[in-house]
C-alpha cells in the first residue's frame, strides 16, 4: 500500500473472491480483511491447505493492497502464533497476519506482537473492544489495530466516542498505528466511522452495496437519461 495514503481507506471485509473482484475493478478498495470465520462464511474449507490456498489467491488478486490473514491456537500457544505469522508472512509479500490481542482466557499477545514488529512482520492486532486495548498494541508495534465498533455497541459503549478517543490518543501520542474501524453492522457506519477518525473502515460488500445504489439516484439517471435520449441516438450513429 502507498504509505503516504494512510486515511480514508476502504477494506473488504471478505474472502469471497468474486466480490472482492467487482470492487477492485471499481477501484473501490484499499485493502482486504479475514479471519477464520469470514474464511469459513465464504466457503474456504478443507483446512490449512484451503486457507493458504484462498489467501494466496486473494493476495495475488489485490496485489500490492494489503490482506489481513488471521493467526489462531485455541490454547493461547504463543510460540504457534508465532510460527503462523512468519508463514503467512511468507505466502505474498502483501499478506499482514492478524493477532487477536489477547487470548481466549484474557492473557496478552503483546510480547507476540512486539516479537513480530521486531521481525517487520506486519501485525494487524485485532478483537479489540476498547481504547485501551488498541493503544496497548499500538505502542507494542502493531501497524494496525482492529476495533470492533459493532460489538462495542453491542456492548452499550458509543463506538464514535471511542474511536474519536483512540484517533486523538494515537495522534497525540505520535503513534503509527492505524485504526481499523470493523465489524460494521449498518451502511450507516462507513461515513460515521471515518468522521469519528478511524483511518480505515472495513465492511462486508452486502454493506458497500447500499453505500453506492440509491433508488433516487436511478430515478434521476433515469430523467436525465429520457431527455438525452435524442441526441445520443444521432451521437451513437456518428460514432459508427
Ligand atoms: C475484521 O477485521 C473483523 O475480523 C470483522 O469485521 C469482525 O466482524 P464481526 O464482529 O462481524 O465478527
Amino acid at each position: 500500500m502507498n504509505e503516504k495514503k494512510r486515511d480514508g481507506l476502504l477494506f473488504l471485509d471478505t474472502g469471497n473472491l468474486e466480490e472482492i473482484e467487482k470492487y477492485l475493478k471499481l477501484k473501490l478498495v484499499d485493502g482486504v480483511t479475514t479471519n477464520p470465520t469470514i474464511m469459513k462464511k465464504s466457503g474456504v474449507i478443507g483446512g490449512f491447505n484451503a486457507i493458504k490456498e484462498r489467501s494466496i489467491a486473494i493476495a495475488n488478486l489485490i496485489n500490492p493492497l494489503p490482506l489481513s490473514v488471521e493467526t489462531s491456537s485455541p490454547d493461547g500457544h504463543k510460540k504457534e502464533l508465532l510460527e503462523q505469522a512468519r508463514e503467512f508472512a511468507g505466502w505474498a509479500k502483501n499478506i499482514n497476519v492478524k493477532i487477536t490481542f489477547t487470548d481466549q482466557l484474557g492473557n496478552s499477545n503483546t510480547d507476540v506482537i512486539r516479537q513480530l514488529a521486531t521481525e517487520k512482520i506486519i501485525v494487524n492486532a485485532t478483537a479489540m473492544m476498547s481504547v485501551s486495548q488498541c493503544f496497548l498494541a499500538a505502542k507494542s508495534g502493531a501497524r494496525y489495530v482492529s476495533i470492533f465498533l459493532g460489538r462495542v455497541a453491542n456492548m452499550g459503549y458509543d463506538p464514535i466516542i471511542e474511536t474519536r478517543r483512540l484517533r486523538t490518543l494515537l495522534d497525540r501520542i505520535g503513534l503509527e498505528a492505524q485504526i481499523i474501524a470493523a465489524s460494521s453492522r449498518e451502511a450507516l457506519n462507513v461515513i460515521q466511522w471515518f468522521e469519528a477518525g478511524a483511518h480505515i473502515v472495513t465492511v462486508t460488500p452486502n454493506l458497500l452495496r447500499p453505500c453506492i445504489d440509491h433508488p433516487y439516484t436511478r430515478e434521476t439517471v433515469a430523467m436525465f437519461d429520457g431527455d438525452a435520449e435524442e441526441w445520443v441516438k444521432e451521437w451513437r450513429k456518428w460514432r459508427k
